[in-house]
């Protein structure tokens, strides 16, 4: 398994992308996304997914020179039209308009419709956090997952991400994993996955690899992850006006744009109080939490955003590990764009 430093496969991604037509501005944004992905230890939505977004480009089923446009503005809400722009670029606009508005509003609510996969939903929220905000992100996701009862796909894995200024950070797929993780141990040879992350095709539960990868995805909790994603898809798809459920593509499908919807929320904290307080308020119910006495078989307990702090940490000393069914998938979507290899 290759091991790269953050620089050089920045770089590479980068370059793919430009070999796909896409201007260097948005293959800088949409590179440092996905890397953040791998940084952070969520390898489902790193450079895992670059071969995919390549394939969508080569196609013509997303528009590398759209930028999106605003719809409509007033008070504190945004209507965007993606124009089956790069979701990087789309969610990059969104999370601009949504720090400003919240600036001069004290909230923002921005939601897009026609837009493309824009990576881990944390990428965006934490936009907000870093302008003293606290942000919300959800998008809806190509129809895997079927809703609660059925065997048939027709929600997505329709995230939810919030971040605030202070050490949590939650970023969860409405599903027990993000699809990219039954992905990556397909893409990667291993045979079987974890009890309850996945249906076959015909909605029984299984641990196949292969019958997963082909099947649906769990929802989280069962019903509740249904009526989670039900609450992203009608925050997202429904007020957006945008693709809902079956309409959407996906970035594994060809034949069909993607058309998912995003919804992007901006909180003005210093609208409450200064921002340092809350930050000190939220340290302090998460230091409540992790004082809480380990259950038997944990040495400690976390908080969300833990493991992947504590993963950037470490790679971002001894550099990402790529696992070499993604690295080869990489190198292929490099020739396809005439890109010279990099030497893992
Ligand atoms: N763009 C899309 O269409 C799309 C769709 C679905 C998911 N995603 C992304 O997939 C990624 C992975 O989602 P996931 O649900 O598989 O993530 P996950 O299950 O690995 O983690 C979910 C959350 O739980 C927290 N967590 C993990 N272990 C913990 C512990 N022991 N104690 C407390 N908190 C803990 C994490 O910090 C994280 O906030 C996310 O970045 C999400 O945005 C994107």
């Amino acid at each position: 398994m290759p091991t790269i430093q953050v620089e050089p496969l920045t770089r590479f991604s980068e370059a793919i992308l430009i070999g796909a037509g896409v201007p260097r501005h948005k293959a800088e944004i949409t590179a440092a996304c996905l890397i953040s992905g791998n940084l952070r230890g969520v390898d489902s939505h790193g450079i895992q997914l670059l071969p995919f977004y390549i394939e969508q480009l080569l196609a013509g089923e997303m528009d590398a020179n759209a930028d999106g446009a605003v719809i409509s503005e007033g008070g504190s809400c945004l209507h965007f039209d993606g124009q089956n722009a790069i979701g990087q670029w789309v969610a990059e606009s969104c999370c601009n308009h949504a720090i400003r508005i919240a600036k001069e509003n004290g909230l923002a609510l921005v939601i897009a419709k026609e837009s493309n996969h824009f990576g881990a939903a944390a990428w965006w929220a934490q936009k907000m956090r870093a302008a003293g905000q606290i942000g919300i992100v959800m998008c809806n996701a190509s129809p895997i997952v079927p809703p609660w009862q059925g065997k048939k796909g027709q929600l997505g894995t329709n995230p939810i991400c919030m971040s605030v200024p202070g050490p949590w950070l939650l970023d969860m797929a409405t599903t027990t994993v993000a699809a990219g993780k039954v992905f990556k141990a397909f893409l990667n040879g291993q045979p079987e996955i974890p009890a309850g992350w996945a249906f076959d095709s015909e909605g029984v539960p299984t641990t196949n690899t292969e019958a997963a990868y082909k099947g649906l995805l769990m929802p989280l909790g069962g019903y509740k992850g249904s009526g989670l994603a039900m609450m992203v898809e009608i925050l997202c798809s429904v007020l957006s006006g945008g693709a809902m459920s079956n309409e959407l593509g996906g970035i594994r499908f060809r034949g069909k744009k993607v058309r998912v919807s995003q919804m992007y929320m901006a909180i003005d904290v210093a609208r409450f109080m200064p921002v340092e307080e809350f930050t000190e308020r939220v340290e302090k119910l998460v230091h409540i939490m992790k004082s809480t006495p380990a259950a038997p078989g944990y040495d400690e307990v976390l908080v969300a955003g833990d493991p992947e702090w504590r993963m950037e940490a470490e790679r971002r000393k001894n550099g990402l590990p790529i696992a070499d069914g993604n690295w080869d998938a990489l190198l292929k979507a490099a020739a396809k764009v005439n890109v010279p290899a990099i030497s893992a």
